[in-house]
């Protein structure tokens, strides 16, 4: 532990400033600001100083640094520190059912028409939860998608989850989850997690029947994406709210490419954009369609 009187140098504070446990000067936050910017798009305001403080320190405090300033230049001579640092300050709440309307929409318009074969196009179904945090949302799709299925039918169905969050990834690929984060899915759906091997009656895990439709890889959406294939539906929702408009965007452009004619694009309640898109039809709440 460090004295905070002796941890802080005294120069950095403003007046009007908290006493901090780490020596945080406006070029430390103004550095970390534009690194988050630069390798994760995520463009964050004067008002979230506070926000960057507690999220790094945990990182100084792991590393045994007394200050921000030691913390920078450890992380400009070691390139795998980008990583943590970027884990530390993304924002990954979530939850299973998350804005549940669109799990209708995906439901009625994506699952049921393709597993009846009314619209199959080319046999497979691809869906891509972008951000997918702590796996939530993917597992809330397969569910969705595997209730639909008749059991012993062989379809082509994959969900592919991505972040850039490698923390969060793995907890989603574990897909344990304590019971109260259960609270949100309807009845039904509780019949795809199970007790967890070791007995615990403190947590579920997803069952193999919708863990296997899902494949988790980290990906950096700002980044060149890895795959050329389109998608029925892409979910990505609560993820652009951190990113600039220029960023949104042509991030948006990005995902009109990987959409099959006739897909959707579903995104998150405070993130809706007018007329700037015109490949894409507003369909629903926050719900877009990829003009035919
Ligand atoms: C608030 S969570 C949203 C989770 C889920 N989509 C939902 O709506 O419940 C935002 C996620 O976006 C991820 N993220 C932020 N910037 C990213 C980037 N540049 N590339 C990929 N994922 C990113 C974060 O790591 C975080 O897990």
């Amino acid at each position: 532990m460090h004295n905070t009187a002796t941890a802080v140098a005294l120069g950095d504070l403003a007046a009007n400033e908290p006493a901090r446990e780490f020596a945080f000067s406006d070029a430390d936050f103004r550095s970390l600001v534009q690194l988050a910017r630069e390798h994760a798009g995520i463009a964050l305001s004067e008002s979230k100083r506070n926000l960057v403080y507690t999220r790094v320190s945990r990182r100084l405090r792991a590393l045994g640094f007394t200050a921000f300033k030691e913390y920078r230049a450890y992380l400009a001579e070691n390139a795998g520190e980008l990583e943590s640092f970027i884990n530390a300050i993304s924002t990954n709440l979530t939850k299973f059912f998350r804005e549940s309307h669109h799990f209708d929409h995906f439901r009625s318009q994506v699952a049921v028409p393709f597993i009846n074969g009314q619209r199959r196009g080319d046999g497979r179904l691809r869906v891509w939860s972008a951000g997918c945090s702590t796996g939530e949302e993917p597992y809330t799709l397969a569910a969705v998608l595997r209730r639909e299925i008749p059991s012993g039918a062989r379809l082509d169905v994959r969900i592919l989850a991505t972040d850039i969050d490698t923390d969060v990834l793995g907890k989603a690929a574990r897909g344990i989850y304590p019971l109260n984060a259960f609270e949100s899915v309807p009845r039904p759906y509780l019949d795809y997690f199970e007790p967890v091997g070791d007995g615990s009656k403190e947590s579920l895990a997803a069952a193999e029947s919708i863990r296997s439709l899902i494949v988790f890889r980290r990906l950096n959406l700002i980044e060149q994406w890895p795959f050329r294939g389109k998608f029925d539906a892409i979910f990505c929702r609560n993820v652009m709210i951190y990113f600039d408009n220029p960023t949104k965007t042509a991030l948006i452009d990005r995902f009109i490419q990987h959409i099959k004619p006739g897909g959707f694009l579903y995104i998150g309640h405070s993130e809706s954009f007018h007329g700037t898109h015109s490949e894409l039809q507003l369909v629903g709440r926050t719900t877009y369609r990829r003009k035919a």
